[in-house]
């Protein structure tokens, strides 16, 4: 204690830091500290700076273990996300999801729509958002979901398999609708939306409409029954717009080409720029 007065205030601030393991607060406090002596920084706005650095050190240390045991393929984050470029997105939709009230509420979410706006994206940027706030997230493609399950059926742990599949709060299941799926392998997707039905939140992604997926299950009254469970609690986000890579490949082009684009757009503007 004797020791603890002999110690500067900035010290003592460093020690209880320590103590309580707060390693990105402790790391910030020079810079807090300093913003307060030099007058530009009132003492409420250096507390929330001390603590936001350490809730920022905590959210990345969660998100490398869950990319550990997650299985998400990249981070995407809804700060990346474009949204000028695929308007049919209501923003507000987006930004309220990331609030995670249908994690709580155990809801679900699909995005459906073509190849390449985004659905992959803003699936994983709302399991990088819920394993932050210390979740458990996996992700899988429906092809990697279904052969898992298979796998374990022929090794006679499929219950053991299922009930680690519903563990997660948040469960990413990516592209249906792309590679076919097997009758049998259709009932044991089945099997996994109905244990986690009204339990924990799945996030899917298609790029087709709910109309085509008896025909990508095989069977048109399972489809029925399991879009009847996804869809009980279910925000819907439709995505009617152009292919992120395909804008890649326009602008390369032109970067590779430009007098022929250059030349392509001025006829464009000269016959009245009607597409
Ligand atoms: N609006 C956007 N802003 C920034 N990056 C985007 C946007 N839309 C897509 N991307 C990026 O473009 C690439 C393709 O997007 P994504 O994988 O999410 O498409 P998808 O809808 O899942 O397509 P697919 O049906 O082919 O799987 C990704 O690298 C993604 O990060
Ligand atoms: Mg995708």
């Amino acid at each position: 204690m004797r020791t603890m007065k002999r110690l500067s205030r900035r010290e003592r601030i460093a020690a209880q830091l320590a103590d309580l393991k707060m390693p990105g607060a402790l790391e910030a406090l020079d810079a807090v500290l300093s913003g307060v002596d030099g007058g530009g920084t009132t003492a409420s706005e250096a507390i929330e700076r001390l603590l936001a650095a350490q809730i920022t050190l905590r959210n990345s240390r969660r998100l490398q273990t869950a990319m550990r045991s997650s299985r998400l393929p990249a981070i995407k984050t809804l700060a990346e996300f474009d949204f000028s470029f695929q308007p049919s997105i209501k923003r507000e939709q987006i930004a309220s999801l990331h609030e995670l009230g249908f994690v709580e509420r155990k809801e679900n979410v699909v995005f459906l729509g073509p190849p390449g706006v985004g659905k992959t994206h803003l699936a994983i940027s709302l399991a990088i958002t819920a394993a932050e706030s210390g979740r458990r997230v996996y992700y899988g493609t429906l092809a990697d979901l279904i052969s898992s399950l298979e796998e374990a059926e022929a090794a006679g742990r499929l219950t053991q398999r299922l009930k680690t599949l519903t563990y997660p709060s948040v469960l990413v299941v990516d592209e249906i609708g792309y590679l076919p799926v097997t009758r049998n392998g259709a009932i044991l997707f089945f099997q996994l939306v109905n244990r986690r039905y009204e339990r924990s939140s799945t996030v899917l992604t298609s790029n087709q409409g709910f109309e085509n997926w008896g025909e990508i299950l095989r069977d048109e009254v399972m489809a029925a029954a399991l879009l009847d469970r996804l869809l009980h609690h279910c925000h819907i986000v439709n995505i009617r717009g152009n292919s992120y890579r395909m804008r890649r490949r326009t602008e390369l082009s032109k970067t590779i080409h430009p007098t022929a684009a250059h030349a392509r757009e001025a006829g464009r503007s000269s016959s009245g720029g009607s597409e």
